[in-house]
């Protein structure tokens, strides 16, 4: 499996397996899927109410837990530094694991001291708890606050697909050693569909989200689609295999932008 060296020297594969939106029994079979067809990262939140299934599937897969990267997320309405020492001991319990890769800030809020939440991640980690400190959905803003607290992350979450490129934001995090995880590179299934997409699929005898896949892990991202579907979760592991031209890669880069997919019901945007 391919990986990416972070800036902590913690190696991530850059396929992924996301879990946002799959609950309950269909998360434990697409995660054992997932992980049965060779996907050797895992990622979930505890918004998504999905812990104790992704937990159950790990368990139950055969494959070393220290084979298999797994991120979770600290939501952000339980950034207090108490509540983020309560969180992570739940979700161990939760994911039925001693350790968490990789621990990520979901979404920012402005009524916690950044220092707070990150004074309580330092310690998970020198504990054991987690091997990594990250974030999710932060800005340019964002990041420069954190990294006033001196707390070396080494991840930012944040939607990217070729619809929303986040061309600025990435080069910052470029800038600042953070890597970029790519949260619905398929464009939630829209960007499927598109001419470009379909031109290139044909041509490299692939599918369209394959291309798409291939096109975020060349530009140096961490990809984790999710699907529910055994063929398709199969299908977008093959991308790794699939490589296309720096032209063909250009071509993706400059498609027509448009607005972020995924909305959050709280304004953490505005200063
Ligand atoms: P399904 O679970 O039925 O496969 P994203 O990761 O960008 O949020 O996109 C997820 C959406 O794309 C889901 O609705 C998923 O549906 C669909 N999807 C995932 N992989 C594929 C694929 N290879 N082909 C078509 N649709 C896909």
């Amino acid at each position: 499996m391919k990986t990416k060296k972070l800036n902590n020297n913690i190696e991530i594969p850059v396929l992924g397996f996301g879990t946002w939106q799959i609950t309950g029994e269909d998360c434990t079979n697409a995660v054992s899927h997932a992980l049965s067809v060779g996907y050797r990262h895992i990622d979930t939140a505890d918004a998504y109410g999905n812990h104790a299934e992704v937990g159950k599937a790990i368990a139950n897969s055969g494959v070393a837990r220290s084979d298999i990267f797994l991120t979770t997320k600290v939501f952000r309405n339980s950034l207090e530094y108490k509540a983020v020492h309560d969180s992570a001991e739940r979700f161990l319990q939760e994911l039925q694991t001693d350790y968490i890769d990789l621990l990520l800030v979901h979404w920012p809020n402005k009524e916690v001291a950044m220092q707070e939440t990150m004074r309580a991640l330092l310690e998970l980690k020198e504990k054991g708890s987690i091997r990594a400190i990250g974030v999710s959905n932060f800005t340019t803003r964002h990041i420069d606050e954190v990294l006033s607290t001196d707390t070396p992350i080494c991840m930012n979450q944040i939607e990217v697909h070729p619809y929303f490129n986040q061309r600025e934001l990435r080069a910052y995090c470029a800038e600042k050693h953070i890597a970029v995880t790519a949260y619905s590179p398929l464009g939630r299934g829209e960007v499927l569909e598109d001419a470009l997409i379909a031109k290139l699929a044909e041509k490299y005898q692939a599918t369209p989200a394959q291309i798409i896949l291939a096109w975020v892990i060349a530009r140096d991202m961490i990809a984790i689609p999710k699907s529910t579907n055994p063929d398709r979760i199969e299908k977008n592991f093959e991308s790794l295999d699939l490589k296309m031209s720096e032209e063909d890669l250009q071509l993706i880069d400059v498609l027509p932008q448009g607005d972020r997919l995924v909305c959050p019901g709280f304004n953490e945007f505005d200063h």
